[in-house]
């Protein structure tokens, strides 16, 4: 769980769930969930650029698509999962993965 107040809109971050690095991104005050490891190098896809719902990779710039984790772009061929989340009582949660 993550306080929605501390993930502004636009901007992504790093939590876990039962030990899978998880990239939790708030889109226009949706929160939306991919996994952090990009599918190429492994770098985490949390501290790439977020921008209208596809984050950049920081690494070699793959493009992935934080709804659904479907890759956009080379030199990623395979997607991340996605996860789906749910925002209660001021915290967001994750609730399971979805690949
Ligand atoms: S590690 Fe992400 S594009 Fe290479």
């Amino acid at each position: 769980m993550c306080g929605a107040r501390e993930i502004p809109p636009g901007e992504m971050r790093r939590v876990w769930l039962d030990g899978t690095p998880v990239a939790l991104a708030n889109v226009g005050g949706e929160f939306l969930a991919i996994g952090d490891t990009c599918s190429h190098a492994e770098a985490s896809l949390s501290e790439g650029i977020l921008e209208d719902g596809v984050v950049e990779c920081p690494r070699h710039g793959a493009t992935f698509d934080v709804r659904t984790g479907e890759n956009r772009s080379l030199p990623a061929t395979r997607p991340v999962p996605s996860f789906r989340v749910s925002v209660r009582d001021g915290g967001v949660w994750l609730e399971g993965g979805s690949e």
